[in-house]
């Protein structure tokens, strides 16, 4: 079989293409139609449930004793494995205290943990029941918390006590009760699991201990659920403040995600498959958590960063003494490791041999990243293009069906379900080689989201309206004459800052917030290490008594309070005007480059271009454009 044989095969027929491949999940009862009647979701009336495919049905076929994960914190000196049996036995205790307390099928559960297994077993064990949880990111603050249990409206929370970064323990309980209290929901009862780098104090009458809630449950069974039945919501950033809740069904996650892993990511069952990301996005949804335990592999829960956790050498640690076949992370980290171990001279004593490739996602990876880790690590480097949205590829390498030649700054071919056009602004089709809107013709393949949580109109809008009859990505990019697919830029107000997705329109809605601050604008500036960083602009209310330092301080504590740490604010300055157009418009693309040190030609449009020049003169306050760029 070749790629172009099997994604013809898929053309040919899609929903019979997608019929066979539901064959490998093991269903209470097969769907008897591939889509809904109005074509979103897949596998419709299909009965299954997603932690008996990932979790008790290689107990049952006699693989208990597998290793299901493996738990490497170089952050608490902590190593663990987990068997498939062991798991199960988690899952169905946590499932049963969940159940005890009142969670039935279809509600909702906020889980807020760190890379932890528990936060995989508190996953699973919701879907045992058909709960559907939400995963938030650790380093978000209390409020963007409560902006998600405000829209999931969960019944429960499992949290962690704390998280642990690599020069600070991060309390999560006061994080947790903070959102809490802000939000208008409130959830019955939160679980939480103490860690014994800092515990918490439990509220009475609210908290529950995991361990006891564990000891003292009757296990449970898995409950059979619809093929359209919401797994999971996972909210991603948008334009606007408000994240947007992408919702995964059941059966199309089971049945796309077991088949990435062979046919992309080249792994057999029983393989050790490594994601280095975090549980709070779709790369640890998808990849450390779904797809390597429904196709019956070890998968590693790693608690630590490429650089810092103690040094360069983690990664390949890992790697050689785990044997991971496969390992998938974003670029970012490796131009961490690059900056710090420049000739990757700390992979000595570690035999990385076994390993058989590098994936990259989640963001843009450059050409000097690829080069090198190909040089490094002796082994082929492959870019795939994905969003939170689809849950799994979009264009990548299918190298379990058939390694494809490799061009550098392209992450190559779609995959079967994805047909993939390159529109311009009226919706026609762009020639070869030439720059557009990415857009995917309907109906997106299972695994994809249908919906927004409860929002179905925002869904239209954000993705459909756009170009009828077509899914818009907000990628813009081109295909060359090979079908190669090359991704360039955001078309919306996105930004990718060490491979995490961010709003600078939240940010800009935060930094407005100030009493000082008159207008503002945030915009995304080159990084070598994080890809991007924000920068903000803002303008003061007159009068107001500050100094550009004090102001900077206040600007950078607000993000990180209102957001988190994971923004990565740290770049703000006051300026007199901000430019615009003749119309109003903000020209946040100019100061992007100016800050990158790009050469810019004022736009015909702007109002008056003399702005542009104290931009300049405060971008290089701030150490920009860096030198060299
Ligand atoms: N809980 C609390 N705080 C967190 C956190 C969490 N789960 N995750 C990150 N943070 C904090 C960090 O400590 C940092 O705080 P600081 O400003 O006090 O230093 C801040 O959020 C920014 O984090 P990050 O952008 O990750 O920067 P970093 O300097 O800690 O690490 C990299 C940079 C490149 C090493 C790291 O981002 C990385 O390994 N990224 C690649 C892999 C990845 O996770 N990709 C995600 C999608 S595939
Ligand atoms: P997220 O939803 O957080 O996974 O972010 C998805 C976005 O990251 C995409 O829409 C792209 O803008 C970017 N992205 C992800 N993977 C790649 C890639 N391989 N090449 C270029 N951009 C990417």
């Amino acid at each position: 079989m070749t790629y172009a044989t099997v994604y013809a095969a898929w053309k040919a027929d899609p929903e019979g293409w997608w019929m066979e491949q539901a064959k490998a999940i093991d269903w209470d009862a097969f769907p008897t139609s591939a889509r809904s009647d109005d074509g979103t979701t897949w596998f419709p009336d299909g009965m299954t449930n997603t932690c008996h495919n990932a979790v008790d049905r290689h107990v049952a076929a006699g693989h208990g004793d597998r290793v299901a994960i493996i738990y490497d914190s170089p952050v608490t000196g902590t190593k663990a494995k987990i068997t498939y049996a062991e798991l199960q036995d988690r899952c169905a205790r946590l499932a049963g205290a969940l159940k005890a307390r009142g969670i039935e099928s279809g509600d909702r559960v906020v889980i807020y943990m760190p890379m932890v297994p528990e936060a995989l077993v508190a996953m699973l064990a919701c879907t045992r029941i058909g709960a559907i949880h939400s995963v938030v990111f650790g380093g978000f603050a209390s409020a963007e918390l409560a902006t998600r249990i405000d829209d999931a409206r969960p019944k429960a929370v499992i949290a962690g006590s704390c998280g642990v970064e690599p020069t600070r323990v991060v309390p999560y309980k006061p994080l947790l009760d903070g959102a809490i209290g802000r939000a208008a929901h409130k959830p019955d009862f939160c679980v939480i699991l103490q860690r014994p780098e800092l515990r918490a104090d439990l509220t009475p009458g609210r908290d529950v201990d995991w361990h006891e809630a564990l000891a003292g449950a009757e296990p449970a069974d898995c409950v059979s659920v619809r093929g359209d039945h919401p797994c999971y919501i996972l909210y991603t950033s948008g334009t606007t403040g408000q994240p947007k809740g992408v919702v995964r069904p059941t059966g199309g996650h089971l049945v796309a995600l077991y088949w990435t892993m062979k046919n992309i990511y080249n792994v057999d069952p029983g393989e050790v498959f490594w994601a280095a990301s975090d549980v709070g996005w779709v790369v640890g949804h998808s990849y450390i958590c779904y797809a390597p335990l429904i196709h019956g592999n070890t998968t590693i829960v790693f608690e630590g960063k490429p650089v810092g956790t103690p040094d360069a050498s983690t990664f390949w640690r890992v790697i050689a003494e785990h044997d991971v076949k496969s390992f998938f992370t974003a670029p970012t980290a490796f131009r961490a490791i690059r900056k710090e171990d420049p000739e990757a001279a700390q992979m000595k004593g570690h035999d990385i041999l076994g390993l058989r490739a590098l994936y990259l996602a989640g963001e843009r990876a450059d050409p000097d990243t690829i080069l090198w880790a190909r040089r490094v690590m002796g082994k082929p480097v492959y870019d795939h293009w994905w969003q939170t949205e689809t849950g799994w590829t979009i264009a990548g390498n299918p190298v379990g069906i058939e390694a494809l030649p490799v061009k550098i700054g392209s992450p190559t071919l779609p995959m079967p379900g994805y047909e993939v056009h390159i529109l311009d602004e009226n919706g026609a089709e762009m020639p070869e080689g030439e720059l557009g809107s990415i857009a995917i013709r309907l109906p997106l393949p299972p695994g994809t989201l249908p919906t927004l949580w409860g929002n179905d109109e925002r869904y239209r809008k954000a993705y459909l309206d756009r170009f009828p009859g077509y899914y818009n990505t907000g990628d813009a990019g081109m295909m060359d004459e090979d079908g190669y697919l090359w991704i360039m830029a955001r078309t919306d107000d996105v930004i990718n800052v060490a491979g995490h997705r961010l709003s600078t329109g939240l940010m800009e809605e935060v930094l407005a917030t100030h009493p000082l601050v008159a207008e503002c604008a945030v915009v995304g500036i080159s990084d070598p290490v994080k890809g991007q960083l924000p920068m903000g602009f803002v303008t003061l209310q007159k009068g107001a008594e500050t100094t550009d330092e004090q102001i900077r301080a206040e600007l950078v504590a607000l993000v990180r309070e209102k957001i988190g740490p994971v923004a990565a604010f740290k770049l703000a300055t006051v300026v007199e005007r901000l430019p615009k157009t003749r119309s109003g418009k903000i020209l946040r693309k100019t100061m992007a480059q100016i800050a990158d040190g790009e050469h810019v030609k004022a736009p015909a449009t702007i109002d008056d271009p003399a702005i542009l020049d104290e931009i300049g003169a405060r971008v290089q306050l701030l150490g920009y454009p860096k030198k060299g760029t």
